[in-house]
């Protein structure tokens, strides 16, 4: 299916990252640099979002799962944090309009339950449309953290033990079931725009054999062709998952 597939300089691409996961960081640094307000940087990078998700769309990326709310990110001031909701509110709006025309398949991926009940009920329908849509899968990390994740997960899978409805032993295949990511592969690719090299909490399971790439581009500033540099060094790693070859 990638095989003929062009990157935004019309090359061919032969080995596409099934998977891409992306820490969207770098949104206040670059609206300081404009001396616009943080919330300007989130407004930005939401577009930002739009465009690659697209472009991963058409390079043939099967899934991409991006963090845009973590659960530590509630510690910032009451103003950015309702700002960022007043965006992803809008985000989703639109998702539900398009998602189908896009051919684009979303899902919230998060802690719900700490999300206003406005926002709960445009992504349950979100996820209500994702169910009649095939092919490209855009993950968005809401009010998400990867301890948070296994600790829940960990938790599901003791109630449904001792309810004698989890089936045998608990193995990494079956604990995976009980992540937010269930049925998604692990990602191949991780990027980080924004100049830090950490994962912040991010997909601590799914990452196990991921390869990193970290960019000082500030997320509101990244463009396919950025994009296009990290799936080039991507295809140049040697991926060896603990082998020898
Ligand atoms: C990422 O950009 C968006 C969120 C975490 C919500 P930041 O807001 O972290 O931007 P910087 O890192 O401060 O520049
Ligand atoms: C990570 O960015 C979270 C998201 C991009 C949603 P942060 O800006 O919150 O991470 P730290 O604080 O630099 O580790
Ligand atoms: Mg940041």
């Amino acid at each position: 299916m990638n095989e003929k597939k062009t990157n935004s300089a019309g090359e061919r691409l032969d080995r596409v990252p099934r998977h891409i996961a992306i820490i969207l960081d770098g949104n206040g640094r670059w609206a300081k640099k404009r001396g616009l307000p943080r919330t300007a940087g989130h407004a930005a990078g939401a577009e930002t979002f739009r465009k690659i998700a697209l472009y991963c769309r058409d390079i043939g990326v099967e899934y991409l799962t991006v963090y845009a709310f973590s659960t530590e990110n509630w510690k910032r001031p009451d103003s950015e944090v309702k700002t960022i909701m007043r965006l992803l509110d809008k985000y989703l709006r639109e998702a539900i309009d398009t998602m189908e025309r896009d051919g684009m398949k979303m899902r919230i991926f998060g802690d719900v339950s700490g999300l206003s009940p406005e926002l709960r009920a445009l992504a349950a329908e979100t996820d209500g449309i994702a169910d009649r849509i095939d092919g490209f899968q855009a993950n968005i990390c809401l009010n998400y953290g990867g301890r948070d994740e296994i600790v829940r997960a960990a938790r599901r899978w003791a109630e449904d033990a001792a309810a004698g409805r989890a089936d045998g032993e608990l193995t990494e295949e079956l604990f995976s079931r009980y992540l937010y990511s269930a049925n998604v592969p692990d990602p191949d690719l991780l990027i980080r725009p924004g100049g830090e090299q950490r994962l912040s909490n991010f997909l601590l399971w799914q990452c196990a054999y991921a390869e990193f790439y970290f960019t000082d581009v500030l997320w509101p500033d990244f463009t396919k062709e950025e994009l296009d540099k990290a799936i080039e060094v991507y295809r140049s790693r040697d991926r060896r998952y603990g082998g020898v070859k």
